[in-house]
Formats: C-alpha cells, structure tokens, sequence
C-alpha cells in the first residue's frame, strides 16, 4: 500500500487516540501504527470506533509494547515516515506519589524513539532508505511553569515545577539536541490543558463529571482558583497534525486553549449541565507545588495559519454528554487500580476536607 505511515506512540491515550481517529479518517492514503503499552491510560475500547470501520481498520495496526524497549522500537521507527510520540506518564499527582515511571517513559523512552530515528538516518545515508521519519515529541505547556501573568511564548525560558513537568521538559530538550547535535528533523508541540470524550477519570474534569453523574463528591484542591487554558481534545490532536505537515523543523509550537477560566468556573459549568448541587463540591488540601496559571501565546501556530475550531460551551457540553451516555466506557475503567489510586490519592484529603464556599 503506497502513502504515509505514521508511527503513533501512545495512540491508545487519550488524545493519541484522538490524534489516531482523525488522522485515518482525514487521510485515506495514511496508515498508522499505534505503539502504546496499555498502562492504566491505555484503552483498546479509545480504537473501536476504527476498529469497526472496515476502511480505516485495515490501514491500523495496534502492538502492545513500550517505548523504552528498543528492541519493539527499532523495526517499527524503520517502517514509518514519521513519529509522533504521545506515549507519556501524564498526571501530576501520580508524579508526586511517585515519579520513577515519568522518568523512565518520558525521558528514557524519547530516547530509545530518537536513538531509532537516528539509526534510521543512518540508513537514509546509506541510502537504504528516502527519508529519515520526522519525529513530533507531544510536550505540555507546564513545561513554562507557573505563568503569574502574561503569556508564555516558545522561547521563554523553562521552568518546570512537577517531576511529571520536569520529565516532560527533559524529554523536549534531548529531542532538540538531537536535533542540533545529530541532524535530526525534530518538531515539539506544547498543548494546554486538554479535556473531552476518553479522557481517563483521573483529571480535572472526568473526574468531577462521573463522580458529580454518581453523587461522589467533587474534592477540589487549595482555593480552586487555580486558572488553566482548556483546549478540546479534537483541536489539540488536529493542531498536532498541522505542525507535523508545516512545522519548521527544530521549533517548538504552542497549542493553546480557547478558553482560559479558573478552576471553580469550571466545576460551576459542569454542575449546572448535570444538574447537580455545588454541595458536592468539598474543600481539600492543596497539589504541593500547585501551579497557580497556565496562559501561552498561540502567535507562531496562528502565523502558520491553525485556527481553533472548538469554543469552550460547546466542547464541555460534548463532553458532559458524552459521560452521561457512554457508562459503559468509564464504569470499568474507574475500578481496580482506579480505587487503589483514588484512595491514595483522595482519602486523606477527604477526611479533612469541609464545605467549599
Ligand atoms: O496543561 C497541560 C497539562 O494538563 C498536561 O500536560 C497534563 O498531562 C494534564 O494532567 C493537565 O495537568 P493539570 O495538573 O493542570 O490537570 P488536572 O486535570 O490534574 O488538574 C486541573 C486543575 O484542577 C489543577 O489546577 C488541579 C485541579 N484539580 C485537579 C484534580 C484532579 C482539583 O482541584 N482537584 C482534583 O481532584
């Protein structure tokens, strides 16, 4: 079969998932590759829909393995035009419960895909193959850190606060020196905080959506004035696609939200579309280290002609309704190694929590 192939790590997540639905639908000549080691996060059921689609079944192949694992990375960089590595250890908390995983998936496995780019380059100039893949490393606005005020934009300096955030900043700098130092063709995207349908149960706003839809109550962190950017998952996956057709190669591009809000705005939202009391919502220790604000400029993006396509009401509303009618996805997923994170994550806090005003 003749086209594009696309090596997509982490194309069972959340919006590599996403990434993968567009992409086979937008593009009848591209074949895509998902690489994704079904941790937690990893969700065959995310594939379905392709998976029941008799066109976009055939031009997808899933293997189940992990990107540190060079030996499962190497013939499969081999066979592709490109890389976009979603593949990540991605919630903050679980970093601070226990950040041996980040570092080993986030930094241990961006080298183990570069190092079989550059093999592949090799090849390239052995003329055993055309082109060396270009390789997207999927990264994260909290690379910037807290952003008290202004915007941040691709060249500020980082200043990651999170072990999640710091693996995810030392995951982008290895790819850009290997841009630099091997010749590497690298680009980085930093999306903003990213919600809507399958999107694991353990964020912000899956989270508070089915345990609002169960009664459970909300545990909000600190104040809850904590302000994020909200980006919806199809914009995000869909300006990941534009950078690895038109990104210069060694840039970084912002992907920012459409609607930058505090916290509490947020849960407002979602429990006036579900109709529920704002006496679930309970007030409990803080994040240590809780950034306080995320805001980029999307400047560089827009200048390549990215244009939002998704406004905050109409995207958190898709995806309240999604939760409400797809149980079947979420109910099993938030039970076994859910119940055992939730209670380490939440029962403390729980316990001391009051009444949020
Ligand atoms: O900004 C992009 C990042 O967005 C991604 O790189 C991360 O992978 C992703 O986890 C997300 O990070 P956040 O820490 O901002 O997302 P989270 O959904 O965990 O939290 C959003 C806000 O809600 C944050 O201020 C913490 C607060 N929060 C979160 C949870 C889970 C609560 O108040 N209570 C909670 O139980």
């Amino acid at each position: 079969m003749s086209g594009r192939h696309i090596l997509v790590t982490g194309g069972a997540g959340f919006i590599g998932s996403c990434f993968v639905r567009r992409t086979l639908r937008a593009d009848s000549n591209t074949r895509v590759t998902v690489l994704d080691k079904m941790t937690y996060a990893g969700n065959r059921a995310n594939l379905r829909e392709v998976e029941a689609d008799p066109d976009r079944r055939q031009r997808l192949r899933v293997v189940v393995g992990d990107i540190t694992d060079s030996a499962i990375v190497r013939p499969l960089v081999a066979e592709c035009d490109a890389v976009v590595n979603f593949a990540a250890e991605t919630h903050v908390d679980r970093s601070i419960l226990d950040p041996t995983a980040f570092l080993a998936t986030n930094v241990g496995g961006v080298h183990a895909l570069l190092e079989a780019c550059r093999a592949e380059q090799e090849r390239t100039s052995r003329r055993e193959r055309r082109a060396t893949p270009r390789f997207l490393q999927v990264s994260t606005d909290e690379v910037y850190g807290s952003v008290e005020s202004g915007q941040s934009v691709e060249d500020d300096r980082l200043r990651p606060r999170s072990p999640y955030a710091a693996a995810k900043a030392a995951g982008e700098l290895l790819a850009f020196s290997y841009a630099i130092t091997f010749g590497l063709d690298v680009v980085v995207t930093r999306g903003a905080n990213t919600y809507g349908p399958y999107q694991y149960p353990e964020k912000l706003i899956p989270l508070f959506v089915t345990n609002a839809i169960d009664d459970q109550v909300l545990p909000l962190y600190g104040d809850g004035m904590q302000r994020r950017d909200w980006l919806y998952v199809d914009d995000h996956a869909d300006a990941i696609a534009f950078v690895l057709d038109h990104g210069a190669s060694g840039s970084a591009y912002n992907i920012p939200g459409a609607h930058e809000t505090a916290n509490r705005e947020v849960v407002t939202a979602l429990l006036r579309r579900l109709g529920k009391p704002w006496t679930l919502v309970r007030s409990v220790a803080d994040r240590p280290g809780h950034d306080r604000r995320y805001a980029m400029s999307g400047e560089r993006l827009r200048g390549l002609g990215w244009r939002h396509r998704v406004p905050f009401a109409d995207g958190i509303a898709r995806t309240i309704d999604w939760y409400v009618a797809n149980e079947q996805w979420w109910r099993p997923v938030r039970s076994g190694e859910w119940n055992s994170y939730y209670s380490r994550q939440y029962a403390d806090r729980l316990a001391a929590s009051s009444a949020a005003e």
